[in-house]
């Protein structure tokens, strides 16, 4: 059995959480529940908070510890996700051995447009994309010409951060406006990709290299969605419980596939992580077209493992309880 420690970030307070809509107390909540996991699976595990340049101290002390492996829950600092790849990176410079993705693989799918280069240079199947970084972009008569519909997403989120209804757009002017509108409130760059109509299949991942394997697929059923709105996971559908989009989006196990539709799937899955050199687990996100194949939409590298998570849910699904499945995380992390 190990000596692990868990660390998460503390940084955002309840201003910033507010204006983010990211909820501080569900992640410490996380942390708790991974924490007790890890203890229920025989390990010795101790809490820790990150909040931003106190860093140095704090990995100073981890390292004198000399804990066997660090649980890396760690998703921003100082008020900023676009550290945590740097956040990686230190502990790659104080030699501790960590669980997760690496630097590399964090800030690729930190910005989106470097996951579908590495994809598309992969051949992975992910929608044809354009990154458009300001008016100029725009203003490309390119635009005008491409086989609507297209879906607009912000370039460095996840979580479904400014994803609405208005983010499937039908024409050149639809996509200006949407993506003015996202750039204007987030200030952050855009990425528009092929909209694919069709079923959206989450896949977990779990190993590294030539073992890496998935989990039971889920769907998400979009039954009770109203008519006139479109099959998407927008932001109300992830956080708004009282909201339509909440009620029309419902993962559950995937139902009624044909084994070569669950098959492509779990090839494509794969050769995406493998790709972005994800280590130890990850989510790929992926949309089935009218032709029944799979189309990688997002990677997520350390993705959401809080009990209820989905990651937990195909755990589960697998025979994994919760502290078994935490536990195999920290196995294949010490194992590598
Ligand atoms: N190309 C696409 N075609 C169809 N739906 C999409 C596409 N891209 C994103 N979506 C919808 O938007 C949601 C959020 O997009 P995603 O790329 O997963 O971003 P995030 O990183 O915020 O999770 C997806 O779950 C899906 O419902
Ligand atoms: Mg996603």
């Amino acid at each position: 059995m190990a000596r692990i420690v868990v660390l998460y970030n503390t940084d955002y307070d309840a201003e910033q959480a507010t204006l983010t809509g990211l909820d501080v107390t569900s992640v410490r909540e996380s942390a708790k529940a991974i924490t007790r996991a890890l203890a229920e699976a025989g390990h010795t595990v101790e809490l820790t908070g990150v909040h931003g340049i106190e860093v140095y101290s704090v990995l100073a002390t981890i390292r004198e510890q000399k804990h066997d492996l660090l649980f890396n829950l760690c998703e921003s600092m100082d008020n900023n996700s676009l550290n945590e790849p740097t956040f990686a990176g230190l502990l790659d410079l104080f030699g501790i051995r960590y669980t997760g993705a690496d630097l590399l693989a964090l800030a690729s799918c930190l910005h989106k447009q470097r996951t579908k280069d590495i994809l598309l240079a992969n051949n992975v199947p992910t929608p044809p994309y354009r990154y458009l970084v300001d008016d100029g972009s725009l203003a490309d008569p390119a635009l005008e010409a491409l086989d609507y519909p297209w879906f607009v997403k912000l370039a460095h989120e996840d979580a479904s951060l400014g994803i609405t209804e208005a983010n499937l757009v039908h024409d050149v002017a639809e996509l200006r406006t949407r993506s003015r509108e996202l750039m204007t409130e987030f200030k952050q760059a855009v990425i528009a990709e092929r909209y694919v109509a069709g079923r959206e299949i989450n896949v977990t991942v779990l190993g590294n290299g030539s073992t890496a394997r998935t989990l039971p697929l889920h769907e998400i059923d979009f039954a009770a969605m109203p008519s006139d709105r479109p099959h998407i996971v927008s932001y109300a559908a992830k956080w708004e419980e009282s909201h339509v989009d909440y009620v029309g989006t419902k993962p559950v196990p995937l139902r009624a596939a044909t084994p070569e539709l669950v098959a492509a799937v779990e090839a494509v899955a794969l050769a995406a992580y493998r790709a972005i050199e994800l280590r130890d687990y990850g989510r790929v996100d992926l949309r089935v077209d009218a032709e029944g194949r799979p189309w990688v939409i997002d990677v997520n590298p350390n993705p959401d493992i809080s009990p209820d998570a989905g990651a937990s849910r195909a755990a589960a699904a697998a025979g994994l309880s919760y502290p078994l499945f935490v536990g195999e995380i920290a196995r294949i992390a010490l194992a590598r």
